[in-house]
């Protein structure tokens, strides 16, 4: 997701789940063949198993993105086919591909040849007028025949004109019958839902009818969730039985990263959800918006800000 999951953001998650897949940001073609790679596709090895998003719809560049991006060691390389923004409409890629399918096959099989990592798509049902019923099929057969090996569906429409990509993500609604259908008529194909999922029991319904399921505003502002993905959808045990003992598992991360010359805040940005319900959470949050903003601010903000949650919450127990 622009602007949140970057790789102190992933990091961090990683430490709550160890068998979630994480997503990159979307990086366009262009920024990644013209652009510096190190910057915009680092990622410390901690992270797996972790997905790069890739923006486009020139076939030849994003094949040869997704070679440089195996090269670099990511899991899969993740084609967007949702993004509604204008930016992204201008560039002719994103959600507007929902009706150029046999471009977006072109795509996909351009990819495949050009690595051995998995390359999948992310979609919507449909956008605009379309009919998601043959929209979302088309596509799936163009994509099938392309030979992609999972997608993503956004379970609702995209309005290209007229909403901003915040209305898009709530206004149209959610059709989870639609997804499942689609599973149903491709049960060899994997099938991820996405859209709307508040809380990983959620996930977990949906896990019996499609392969896997997606979260990400959820996931993202309240990250205490993923605490409970490793022992509800892999029945495993978590990496850490409180958000305090994940906290302090991240400092070692957050005093290279200021060595290096990162910004307290540019990391713990991503960790103000964390204790969202526990006595002292809003203290927590003050602090580190406040605190960690300051030029020179060092990791003591961030054991000043875990001092002011005043309560041990287990995984099991916030996860209720
Ligand atoms: C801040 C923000 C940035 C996003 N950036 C991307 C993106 O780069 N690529 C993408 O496929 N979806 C992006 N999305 C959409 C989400 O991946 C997801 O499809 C959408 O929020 C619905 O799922 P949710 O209800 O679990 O959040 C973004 C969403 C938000 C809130």
């Amino acid at each position: 997701m622009m602007e949140w999951t970057d790789r102190h953001c992933r990091f961090f998650h990683r430490l709550l789940t160890r068998r979630a897949l994480l997503y990159t940001e979307m990086l366009t073609t262009g920024a990644i063949i013209h652009g510096d790679r190190e910057r915009l596709l680092g990622f410390n090895d901690a992270e797996h198993p972790v997905a790069i998003q890739l923006g486009g719809s020139d076939p030849r560049a994003l094949a040869e993105c997704a070679k440089i991006a195996e090269d670099f060691g990511y899991d899969e390389a993740n084609l967007n086919v949702g993004c509604p923004s204008d930016r992204v409409q201008e560039g002719r890629f994103g959600a507007c591909l929902m009706a150029e399918p046999q471009l977006v096959g072109d795509c996909v099989a351009a990819m495949k040849a050009a690595v051995r990592i998995p390359v999948t798509v992310k979609c919507r049902i449909g956008i605009d007028e379309q009919d998601p019923e043959a929209a979302l099929e088309e596509l799936m057969r163009a994509v099938k025949a392309a030979g992609v090996d999972a997608l993503i569906v956004h379970a609702r429409k995209a309005w290209l004109a007229g909403l901003s990509p915040k209305e898009n993500r709530e206004v149209p609604p959610l059709d989870y019958d639609r997804v499942y259908r689609l599973k149903a008529a491709h049960p060899e194909l994997f099938i991820v839902l996405n859209g709307g999922i508040g809380t990983v029991q959620q996930a977990a319904a949906h896990t019996g009818v499609v392969d896997g399921v997606m979260m990400g505003r959820a996931a993202y502002q309240e990250p205490w969730r993923l605490l409970s993905v490793d022992p509800l959808l892999f029945g495993e045990d978590a990496p850490f039985s409180s958000q305090r003992a994940a906290v302090e598992a991240f400092i070692p991360y957050v005093e290279r990263e200021l060595a290096r010359g990162t910004r307290l805040h540019s990391i713990t940005r991503h960790i103000l959800g964390l204790f969202q319900g526990v006595p002292g959470a809003r203290a927590y949050r003050r602090h580190l918006a406040t605190e960690a903003v300051k030029p020179g601010a060092g990791a003591d903000v961030l054991r000043g800000a875990l001092n002011l949650v005043r309560e041990r919450v287990a995984a099991d127990e916030v996860a209720a």
